[in-house]
């Protein structure tokens, strides 16, 4: 597999030497760790197992089996959790996407690399980066296991305003699945937000002009926020206030910022509009983008239906409730759960 990475700090040409990248301008080495370039200085602990029986589990990965090390330790996983992790229809929202078989993807955050593992056989060749090292050596030693050879995987670094190792316009689509609330939790002296717009404009930098972004993401006023879900562990009903409020709470209460943002539908809008994508498409995966088994378009009809179904009471009663109150007319889609957003340049 060819890559080609540039330098993240001054885009020149990177010279490969042994186990390290250097730049051919700026002379900044990039060292390649268990086989993965290493275009970071920090890196966040990120993982559904604690921290020593990451080790253990990479470990086992990296020496026999992936399947295995995950069977050893599924005992500290609950269900739900282990499914996440295992599942590799989670990206079936790829038919959305101008994916084929010359198509260059980016997923960042890859996490497991269960979305790499949906999309690697309908592309050329997939990018995955992480901020975290033992994330990536195990989804390496699970790309080996099944036979997958189209993943090259690298670190970056998540305390700075994103800079990708790729040149203008050279990917095809860019994946970023539960991955844009956490980027404002970067130690850097920003709003979230500021954070979020200025990864959006590089990832918009490197994709090509016929290319898209998928971003999945949860809503911040869908029902579980509106009955006080904690949904990325923040305090219950926080998110819902207006910044500032959520801001000075949080800072009496836990003795920190709250930092990890959701948008509303109109607020994703805004925020991708300022970071200058044009066309922007949002849908209800359902039941919600970790497990995608639909992909409704988010207009008002389709919506409606997803409504009436799920609402507890019997369906013809359901149905004359909202046509007797004129119901159906209501915005019931702005309170999706969870969107997934296809936008291009
Ligand atoms: C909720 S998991 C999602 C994993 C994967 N995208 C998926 O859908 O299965 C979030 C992932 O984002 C990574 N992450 C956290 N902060 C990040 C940042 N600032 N930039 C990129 N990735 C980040 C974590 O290491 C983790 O792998």
């Amino acid at each position: 597999m060819i890559t080609h990475f540039v330098c993240p700090n001054c885009r020149s040409d990177l010279e490969l030497k042994d186990d390290e990248y250097r730049c051919m301008k700026c002379e900044q080495i990039w060292p390649i760790v268990h086989g993965i370039p290493r275009f970071a200085d920090n890196q966040i602990s990120w993982s559904v197992f604690n921290e020593d029986i990451a080790l253990a589990v990479t470990d086992i990965a990296e020496k026999e089996n992936w399947e295995k090390a995950i069977e050893i330790y599924s005992h500290t996983l609950g269900a739900y959790t282990l499914n996440y992790i295992k599942d590799d229809s989670r990206a079936d929202w790829h038919v959305i996407l101008p994916i084929d078989s010359d198509a260059t993807v980016l997923d960042i955050g890859s996490g497991w690399g269960n979305i790499a593992l949906g999309l690697a056989r309908w592309c050329k060749q997939i990018y995955c980066c992480d901020v975290n090292m033992m994330n990536l050596r195990l989804l390496r030693a699970r790309m080996r296991d099944r036979g997958v050879y189209n993943v090259c995987s690298f670190q970056y670094e998540p305390n700075d305003f994103m800079r990708l190792p790729f040149p203008d316009s050279s990917i095809n689509v860019v994946i970023l699945n539960g991955v844009l609330e956490w980027m404002g939790v970067a130690k850097i002296d920003a709003s979230p937000k500021m954070v979020q717009i200025e990864a959006l404009k590089e990832i918009r930098r490197v994709l090509s002009p016929e290319g898209a972004l998928y971003i999945g993401i949860e809503n911040r006023y869908s029902t579980r926020t509106l009955r006080g879900q904690r949904i990325h562990g923040e305090l219950p009903f926080v998110g819902l206030l207006p910044r500032w409020i959520s801001n000075l709470i949080t800072k009496q209460v836990k003795g920190e910022q709250h930092r990890t943002y959701i948008y509303s539908y109109w607020g994703y809008r805004q925020l991708l509009h300022q970071a200058g994508f044009d066309q922007i498409d949002f849908y209800m995966p359902y039941p919600s983008y970790h497990h995608p088994h639909y992909l409704i378009p988010l207009k008002p009809a389709w919506i409606k239906r997803y409504w009436l179904d799920n609402l507890s009471v019997s369906r013809t009663r359901k149905y004359k409730i909202f046509q007797r109150f004129g119901l159906s007319r209501l915005p019931f889609h702005w309170l999706s759960y969870s969107f997934g957003i296809r936008c291009s340049k």
